[in-house]
């Protein structure tokens, strides 16, 4: 997620831009760049990498100035290069813009302004906003940006300053976050509170929608329609620490709330009209699909569950064979890897050691590569022919949670656009599903809003030895990595299995109050699920199942029914992971775990 940082007042700016942007550091990002108003010009310093560099740039020639903008980037549109970091201007240098966000009609934009003759000099969709701003000024540059952002489309946030109207700053929020800090004859404007604490505990956060008009005597809120906004300050009574987690405990507990914006921004700018999928970094040659005879899905981890999740819905849809194989097995074997096959290698880091090594062999012996990965520029990122990104922005937590939601995201739009290459989605089936698609932010935020219940559940849970997790096909996949979270932070013995296996064996391992959580969400395997749960009801299990809210059934079997609104079934993924999410994170805590860096484990294995 990238760092946004604004100034106005009497003291230089660019000091304050660079300690708040410091302060930031923990979101994660790969290029830094500020811009200084003197009075009469508009300095500009940007580069790639860390803000050491940017630091050692300013030191060689600072920018003086009391009015500012500062920026850190994580990679959407672009690679991280000095000419891609942010901030950005027009041509003539007037207007200087930083952006957090998606600029989902960027390229229509391009294209418009570029036929009116204007040249841009990087691959991001924030250059196209200083161009529209700049097109768009008169002599105001609130009523220019608010011009300006009527023609964009997207979710982002937006700062600007013109070299004509030193002292003024002006910024719009449209999901991405924003928040003003009210000094005494300054003010500054953050992405996040941590970055201006140490200056202000006044706040007034900005919401989406909304248009702000900055100068060092204070800031006035508009609707982008015009009202006025009478807006609370807000006395922030945190320390550094609780800030940087925007208030939560931990980074995951964050991390699984902002699990529908990281949804609607993975979805952001790839969804074409009602029924159409456009994913940039995926290139497939003309016929490449349909002479695909095997998909191959490679990773580790969580990684690895979303690709269970990915193989249900590929060959549901794409009637096409998937084989769902860990890296660090596939890695050793001398797999029947043909050219006409794909191989989709599934890492948040893009560093994983096995899952790179898995890559490269699939790659060696022919197989189309493509990468689903969080991190822009990642080692996978590089080696692969095409890319998804998903847009969780940086994960901090060792656990994954919303990497892993956004993942699912992107291969439920891999399979629309290679089921409309196959031909086998009509435009209402396709329609269908990305309706589907655009209700899991909401969907997402309802779930969350019960997770006072999962607290409660997790009570249950906290002396518990052994857990067990079942599910059939896509419920299956979701009960792995429910498994997963409960092992790597509560560090209870936990495990997950088709429920049609627990008769052969495991089930005599359950006994009486042995908890086990049962995903009951497919249609087609439901009543053998229900059998499942009586097994083990049978046998004294304490049982907990996961279905749909109008599921009127499940509450005749289990002990205990935990809900998720009804989408269609192969979206269920997406939302009954959350609940196995939060149980995990509440009997952690209930156990007085370190939550965000459990035991024994490494955001990132990039060794074997
Ligand atoms: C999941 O919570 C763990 N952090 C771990 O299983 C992780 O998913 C795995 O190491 C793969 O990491 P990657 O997605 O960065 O490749």
């Amino acid at each position: 997620m990238c760092g946004i940082m604004g100034y106005v007042g009497p003291a230089e700016a660019a000091p304050i831009l660079i300690d708040g942007l410091q302060r930031l550091e923990y979101r994660g990002y790969d290029s830094a760049g500020i811009a200084v108003h003197d009075g009469s010009v508009v300095t500009i310093r940007k580069a790639e990498g860390k803000l050491e560099r940017l630091v050692a740039l300013l030191a060689e020639s600072p920018p003086s100035g009391s009015t500012g903008i500062g920026h850190t980037r994580w990679a959407t549109h672009g690679p991280p290069t000095d000419f891609n970091a942010h901030p950005h201007t027009d041509p003539a240098g007037d207007i200087a813009v930083v952006h957090n966000g998606i600029i989902e009609n960027f390229l229509a934009l391009r294209e418009e302004l570029g036929e009116k003759g204007s040249r841009f000099t990087s691959d991001t969709d924030t250059e196209i906003l200083a161009h529209l701003i700049a097109d768009e000024y008169e002599e105001d540059l609130l009523e220019a940006v608010r011009r300006a952002v009527r023609r964009a489309e997207g979710a982002y946030a937006l700062v600007a300053m013109s070299r004509k109207e030193p002292g003024r700053i002006v910024a719009v929020r449209m999901i991405s976050p924003l928040i003003i800090g009210l000094g005494e004859g300054e003010t500054f404007l953050a992405s996040d509170i941590p970055a201006i604490l140490h200056r202000t505990r006044r706040i007034l956060v900005i919401e989406n929608g909304e248009i702000v008009d900055i100068t060092a005597d204070g800031v006035r809120i508009e609707t982008l329609a015009g009202a006025p906004v009478a807006r609370e300050t807000l006395e922030i009574s945190w320390n550094a620490e609780q800030a940087e987690k925007g208030g939560y405990p931990h980074f995951m507990i964050k991390e699984i709330f902002e699990q529908p914006d990281v949804i609607t921004e993975t979805l952001s700018g790839r969804i074409r009209g009602s029924s159409d999928v456009a994913l940039e970094g995926v290139g497939f040659p003309e016929g490449f699909v349909a002479g695909l005879d095997k998909i191959w899905i490679t990773a580790c981890g969580t990684a690895y569950h979303a690709g269970l999740v990915g193989k249900e819905i590929f060959e549901r849809k794409l009637r096409i064979p998937v084989d769902v194989v860990y890296a660090h097995e596939l890695r050793y074997r001398d797999p029947i890897i043909r050219p006409n096959s794909l191989t989709i290698a599934i890492s948040q880091s893009g560093e994983t050691a096995d899952t790179l090594a898995a890559a490269e062999l699939a790659k060696g012996r022919g197989s189309r590569l493509l990468a689903i990965t969080n991190v822009v520029g990642s080692t996978l990122s590089r080696i692969s022919d095409d890319v998804l990104y998903t847009r969780a922005g940086p994960e901090i937590a060792v656990a994954s949670t919303k990497a892993y939601l956004a993942m699912l995201i992107g291969e439920y739009l891999l399979t629309v656009r290679m089921g409309r290459d196959l031909g086998r989605y009509t435009d209402a089936e396709s329609a269908e599903m990305i309706d589907g698609l655009r209700h899991l932010p909401q969907a997402a935020e309802e779930v969350l809003g019960r997770s006072e219940d999962i607290a409660r559940l997790a009570e249950g849970f906290a002396g518990a030895d052994d857990v067990y997790f079942l599910g059939r096909g896509v419920d299956y996949a979701v009960a792995m990595e429910g498994s997963l979270k409960m092992k790597e932070i509560s560090y209870i013995h936990s495990e997950a299995m088709p429920a049609g296996e627990l008769k052969h064996g495991t089930l005599a391992l359950v006994t009486r109050g042995t908890p086990v959580v049962t995903v009951l969400t497919q249609r087609y395997v439901y009543d053998k699920t229900v059998s499942a749960i009586m097994e083990v009801k049978a046998r004294g299990a304490h049982t907990i199942a996961v279905a749909y809210d109008d599921d009127g059934n499940a509450a005749k079997h289990a002990d205990e029914v935990v809900r998720i609104p009804r989408v269609p079934d192969s979206l269920s993924p997406v939302l009954s992971a959350i609940p196995l999410q939060l149980l995990a994170y509440y009997v952690a805590v209930a156990r007085g775990h370190d939550i965000d860096q459990p035991r024994n484990l490494a955001k990132s294995v990039t060794v074997e």
